[in-house]
Formats: structure tokens, C-alpha cells, sequence
């Protein structure tokens, strides 16, 4: 069934159940128009990012819990609302100082030098740029199946292959595989903790699967994507960022879309030596982080109280959601993340539509986990009230 976007859109806004039953890939007319020029593994890409957009849309209906984006639901905090108000008179500018600033914020966390650190439009921009530098046709890219998309979709996109080597039994990235996949590759995606699973290898682990690719194939980079690094509670977790300082071929991508609170914002950051981050800044927009951004995340990455307000929020919600689906007999996966994987035993999308259905936002199926519920955890009154619907739905 064909929907054009803006009908689509008009019955999502009237917020009918006639809406939900639409399917959520509409064959969109700009997508054909795009598609026909694309190879056909970035078509089916393109599609899935529509689907995407629609699902997102559905969730920002007023009144939806949102537990699909893996979002901090609280937001940054009142010091960051200040600097962004503060910095409302600068709009006109185009960001110079800012940049400096917040690079100086950064280094003084990290105890790294301003050559180690590169900024970024969210870390999505520094995921792209690091697909666009490090792979090609000939050398592709290590992304396992299923981790944080958007690096796979944008080498498909370019052309360049992608190895996807499965999550193991325990939903963790299987390392050894990724080893081998490695050979000749150009970029490894090493998400960690992974998106959507939740799962977190230790500093030990990560140490020696960076000395074996290295050996194995000198010529690849490791991207280790740390986004949700503040949520770790593994013991044996360690940041690699003295890995990226110590090593041409590793460096470390951040965040301001989670702790922080700073999802519509966009900024991020990636740390690593001046000679690895120089290959991605060809394909960096100029001013990338705008002004008011820049004053946030400045802010932001300061504010420790803050930060640890958040890291105990998000740990108290994220114990009581587990314990209520373990209590319910379902497995839980890895929770070392502001979201978790819970096996729900059903179709997850079709449960996923369900419950957009009774005002539920939860994330979408990741074949080929297919009765795989990805679960954002939001406020502890978000996730009483979203637990509330999801357990009758279960049963
Ligand atoms: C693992 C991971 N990396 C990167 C991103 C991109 O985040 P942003 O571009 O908002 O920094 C996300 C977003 O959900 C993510 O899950």
C-alpha cells in the first residue's frame, strides 16, 4: 500500500488507531525518487531510515512515553539552560570561541592535549567521517549484526563492503569474530557498550582484540563508540581513551546525546592522536557545532553533580525495569546502558506497534532478533506507567 508522506503524516498527526494500522515503511515519493540512483543494499538503507523517521514521529505524539531512542528523559540541567541563554546574543556568530572552549572542557576530563580531540554534529557526523576516511571499496567495514547502525547504512551507502559478524548466544559481540573479519578491513565498529544490546566487554578484552587486529591486520582503525560510557556499571570496564593516545589505529567516540540530556542539540566528540583524527577532518562540516550547542556541552561536561544525578536516576529505573521482566520469567540481557534487550518471545515489531497503539514508544525490532524488545528506560514514573501497559500486553 502506497502512503505519500504527507497523508501519512496528516493521519499520524490525527493520532487515530486507523493510523497505527498503516504499515510504517510508506513507500514515500521522495524515496523513489532517491532510490533509483542508489545500489541496492543502500535502497533498502534509505527505506529503512524512512521507517525510522515515521517511528520517531509516532513517539513524539503528545502524551507518548518515549522509550525508543535510548534519550536521557530529564534533559540537561538548569547550569546548562543558563549557558545556552547566556550565549542567545551570540546567534548571529558564527562559532569560534565556543569551539575553543568547549575543546578546553574536554581535555581538561580527558587530561588529553586540544590535537586529541575532534568535535562533532552529535558523534553521528565523527561516525560518518570516520566510514568516509578509513573505508573503501577495497577495505571495508567490521560492523556486527546487531550494533548502532548508522556506520553499516553509510559504507552501504558509499560502497563499501560490510562484514557483519553475529552477536553470540549471550547477545555480546563475538570478538574472535570480529578478528577475523578484520583482515583487510578498514574500519572496525567496536560499540561499547553495544546499541541495542546493552552488553559491555571489559578493559582486558578490548586490550587484546585491539594487540590482535593490530597484528592480524596492521592497516585497520578501531573505532570504539562509547556513547553510552557513563550508564557502564561492569566492573571490569575501562574507557579506551588511553588506548586511542597510545594508538595510531584506535581512537574513541562521545556523546552529548545521553547523559547529558543533549539529544536536539547535536554534539559529540571523538578522542584520539593528532595524525588519526586529521584523516576524518576533510569530511567534517566547518562550524559543525553550533553556538548555543557549544555553550551546553561546555556546560554540560563540567557539571559533575549533574552527570552522577543522572548516572542514579537512570540506575534506580533501570533496576526496577529489569527486575519487573525477570520477575515476569523473561531474559534480560545486558544492561549496562540507558536502554536493555529483553526477549519478549513474540514478534517484537508487531508488539512494538501494539504499543505505540496504547501510548508506549518502545524500539524497534532488530532482525534478526526478532522477539527482541529494545527498552529505553526513561523516568521512574515513565517506566510505571509504560510497565503498566507493556505487562497485560504480554500476557
Ligand atoms: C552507539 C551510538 N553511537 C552514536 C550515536 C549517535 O549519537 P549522536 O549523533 O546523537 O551523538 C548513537 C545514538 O543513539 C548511539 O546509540
Amino acid at each position: 500500500m502506497a502512503v505519500s508522506r504527507r497523508s501519512f503524516i496528516a493521519s499520524v498527526g490525527a493520532g487515530t488507531a486507523g493510523a497505527l494500522a498503516l504499515p510504517l515503511a510508506p513507500n514515500w515519493r521522495g524515496y523513489e525518487a532517491l532510490g533509483a540512483a542508489l545500489p541496492q543494499d543502500a535502497q533498502q538503507t534509505q527505506q529503512q531510515l524512512e521507517t525510522r523517521r515515521a517511528d520517531r514521529l509516532l513517539a513524539a505524539r503528545p502524551g507518548m512515553i518515549r522509550i525508543d531512542s535510548n534519550e536521557n528523559p530529564n534533559g540537561p540541567g538548569a547550569r546548562v539552560f543558563e549557558a545556552i541563554k547566556a550565549h542567545f546574543s551570540e546567534s548571529n556568530r558564527y562559532p569560534v570561541r565556543g569551539e575553543d572552549e568547549l575543546v578546553a572542557a574536554i581535555c581538561k576530563v580527558h587530561g588529553v592535549k586540544p590535537e586529541n580531540v575532534m568535535l562533532g554534529c552529535g558523534s553521528g557526523e565523527l561516525l560518518r567521517a570516520a566510514v568516509r576516511a578509513f573505508t573503501s571499496a577495497e577495505h571495508g567495514l567490521v560492523s556486527p549484526n546487531p550494533t548502532f547502525e548508522a556506520p553499516g547504512n553509510f559504507a552501504k551507502f558509499i560502497g563499501s563492503p560490510v562484514i557483519a559478524p553475529p552477536v553470540d548466544g549471550k547477545l555480546r559481540l563475538d570478538l574472535d569474530a570480529m578478528v577475523a573479519g578484520a583482515r583487510g578491513a578498514g574500519l572496525v565498529f567496536f560499540c561499547n557498550p553495544n546499541n541495542p544490546t546493552a552488553t559491555v566487554h571489559g578493559k582486558g578484552a578490548v586490550t587484546s582484540f585491539v594487540e590482535q587486529v593490530n597484528r592480524t591486520s596492521p592497516e585497520t582503525t578501531i573505532l570504539v563508540d562509547e556513547a553510552y560510557h557513563e550508564y557502564v556499571a561492569d566492573a571490569s570496564y575501562a574507557t579506551s581513551v588511553p588506548l586511542a593516545l597510545a594508538n595510531p589505529r584506535v581512537f574513541v567516540t562521545r556523546t552529548f546525546s545521553k547523559v547529558f540530556g543533549m539529544a536536539g542539540l547535536r554534539a559529540g566528540y571523538a578522542i584520539g592522536r593528532k595524525e588519526t583524527l586529521a584523516r576524518m577532518q576533510p569530511w567534517l562540516l566547518g562550524s559543525n557545532v553550533n553556538q548555543l550547542a557549544l555553550a551546553a556541552a561546555t556546560t554540560a561536561i563540567a557539571d559533575a553533580a549533574h552527570i552522577g544525578r543522572e548516572q542514579r536516576l537512570n540506575r534506580e529505573a533501570r533496576a526496577y525495569t529489569r527486575t519487573f521482566f525477570e520477575d515476569a520469567g523473561y531474559t534480560v540481557f545486558g544492561s549496562d546502558a540507558n536502554f536493555m534487550m529483553v526477549d519478549i518471545r513474540k514478534d517484537a515489531r508487531a508488539f512494538k506497534t501494539e504499543l505505540l497503539g496504547k501510548g508506549v514508544a518502545v524500539g524497534r525490532a532488530f532482525p534478526p532478533l526478532n522477539t527482541h524488545l529494545r527498552i529505553s528506560v526513561g523516568t521512574m514514573a515513565e517506566m510505571k506507567k509504560a510497565l503498566a501497559v507493556i505487562k497485560p500486553t504480554l500476557a
